[in-house]
């Protein structure tokens, strides 16, 4: 017998079935891959590259300004075809439909999965249960964009009659990090006015930095959480409403506040008028909600029209995903080369280098996007996954992370895949930086998968002494053959950057479909959670601690109560 059902999920049901009696990792394309890595392990990219000088070309997709060279990679059009074969294995086109369909595909929470709505142009529709739920993203929009250009020029006034000049930004989690990262990335559009800040750590050195030099006055806070249950996020919004009110009367939070969930009771009970409350919907994931009202920051920073043209773009990226074949389609490629390391070369990270200084941010939103989505053991139907998921997220803007964990890509002992990404222009003129930064970016992707032979070096060091050559010489050589791809932006414009992240979502959720990972659900964050709850209050000396934590958790909640002050 199957050990659960969803009647909901007619269409899902079936697919149970497949992944609990044919795990992916026992399938022919599974083992075929495995056999191609094994006869293909000790190929070099070097040599790839020689005997094909048509090689990037094959290995490269351009859409709009984006561009994708995955050619740096340690694979062959067998390799790409036996992982599109893996593909069709787990049956990736039927996820992708299930998805697009507003099927519930996050099962565990029965919630069908739609960011990709968010995105829609208007006169497009999305149906769920007989709904259209495009009609509302819309109706959403058009509020979030009179509050907007109410606030942008000037015409949403604070307690005194000025105009807004700080707003902050309080969440945590998918309803900061994305936001953040794309109003750092276009901090080129930024209004003039108006300076975003963005409160996340309950750590309450953040939220008293951050108020430290803004006026209450002209000061206008977005509560943004989902739930609107989050701790961090509500301490901090009760820390900022107790700032506020020092100056101003619970009548002025109203010009003052305002809030982002999904969540509308909870938003009442803190007492922010529901009028200025701006809502989205189950189907958006809290890592994939930057599209939603979360991007309420970004929107009035760079103004609705632009923010359009974020959302365009990810809707651009959407359309190419659903009916792009999956040899040339960018995430589908992207996810399947992860999946090439992560699971037949057992590479464990994946690090990701911004050569832009306003997208030193992205490697931690991706962090979240890919950790929170496949950083799980057991599969969408409950089944344990006997191999490796999602891999260890991590990364850097260049050029200064070449100063800091470059050594060990280029001569460490690990097998580290790295993405690249960088823009052709920048929008702050000093060409002759931009041209610095570009040429160490593509220095290090060159120097990656090509490394230093015994030949180059020892004519580097030909005029040494024997035995000082001896010693230097293999100190001075470079394995090379690290994969690497890049991503090449014609600038970081919003159209652009949408791509962009929409281009990772799908990645994630390609990777996910393969491993038999629900991506959409995050339960691994509960239990922290919850033994937060009950060691709160055993923090206070009059508590007793409760039966059940180990001698460690006693002797740190102890040490705690006899240091602090
Ligand atoms: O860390 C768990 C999590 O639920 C994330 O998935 C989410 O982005 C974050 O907390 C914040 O949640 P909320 O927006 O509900 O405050």
């Amino acid at each position: 017998m199957l050990p659960f059902c969803y009647p909901l999920f007619a269409c899902c049901h079936c697919r149970m079935n497949s992944d609990i009696l044919n795990p992916i990792n026992l399938t022919p394309a599974w083992a075929r891959l495995h056999q191609h890595q094994r006869a293909t392990r000790f190929v070099h990219m070097r040599e790839l590259f020689q005997t094909d000088p048509d090689r990037a070309r094959r290995f490269t997709l351009q859409l709009d300004g984006l561009l994708l060279d995955y050619s740096k990679n340690r694979i062959t059009e067998r390799t790409l075809e036996l992982l599109t074969g893996l593909a069709e294995e787990a049956d990736l086109a039927g996820w992708m439909a299930r998805m697009q369909g507003g099927e519930r595909i996050n099962v565990s929470e029965r919630r069908a999965v739609l960011h990709t709505a968010l995105r829609l142009p208007e006169g497009e529709a999305q149906w769920v249960d007989g709904e259209d739920v495009a009609l509302e993203v819309h109706a959403v929009l058009r509020r979030l964009r009179l509050f907007v250009e109410r606030v942008r020029d000037g015409d949403w006034l604070g307690m005194d009659g000025r105009a807004i000049t700080d707003v902050v930004n309080l969440g945590i989690g998918g309803s900061d990090l994305g936001p953040l990262m794309v109003h750092e990335g276009l901090a080129a559009y930024a209004h003039p006015r108006l300076r975003v800040h963005f409160v996340s750590n309950v750590d309450g050195q953040h939220i008293a930095r951050t108020l430290a030099g803004l006026d209450p006055a002209t000061t206008l806070f977005i509560v943004a959480s989902k739930s609107f249950t989050t701790p961090e996020t509500l301490l901090n919004a009760e820390a900022a409403k107790s700032w506020f009110l020092q100056a101003g009367s619970p009548a002025d939070i109203a010009r003052h506040f305002v809030a982002v969930s999904t969540n509308a009771e909870a938003v009442a009970a803190f007492g922010i008028d529901t009028k200025h409350m701006f809502g989205f919907w189950d189907w958006v994931g809290g890592r994939y909600s930057v599209w939603s009202a979360i991007g309420l920051p970004v929107m009035l920073a760079i103004g609705y029209e632009r923010f359009r043209e974020f959302l365009d773009g990810g809707h651009a990226m959407d359309r190419h995903f659903f009916t792009a074949p999956f040899g040339s389609n960018m995430p589908v490629l992207m996810a399947l080369i992860g999946i090439w390391y992560n699971t037949f070369y057992q590479a464990h990270t994946h690090a990701i280098m911004p050569y832009d200084h306003g997208l030193r941010r992205l490697p931690a939103h991706i962090q979240q996007l890919d950790m929170e989505s496949n950083g799980k053991r057991t599969g969408r139907f409950g089944q344990p996954l006997d191999f490796d998921t999602g891999p260890v997220i991590w990364g850097e803007e260049g050029a200064n992370s070449q100063h800091a964990f470059f050594q060990l890509l280029h001569q460490g002992t690990r097998l580290v895949p790295c993405d690249f990404i960088v823009p052709m222009n920048s929008h702050y003129g000093l060409d002759d930086m931009h041209r610095v930064l570009v040429a160490n970016c593509f220095a290090q992707s060159e120097a990656l998968m090509r490394g230093k032979s015994e030949a180059e070096v020892m004519a580097e060091l030909a005029h040494l002494p024997g035995e000082e050559m001896d010693m230097l010489l293999p100190q001075k050589l470079f394995p090379g053959n690290q994969p690497s791809n890049t991503l090449a932006l014609d600038k970081v414009t919003p159209y652009l950057l949408g791509m962009l992240l929409a281009l990772y979502e799908h990645k994630v959720f390609v990777q996910g479909v393969i491993w038999g990972i629900n991506s959409f659900d995050q339960w691994g964050v509960e239990y922290g959670k919850q033994l937060a709850r009950r060691i709160l209050p055993e923090l206070d000396a009059d508590t007793a601690l409760a039966e059940g934590h180990d001698s460690s958790t006693q002797a740190l909640i102890r040490h705690f109560r006899s240091r602090h002050e």
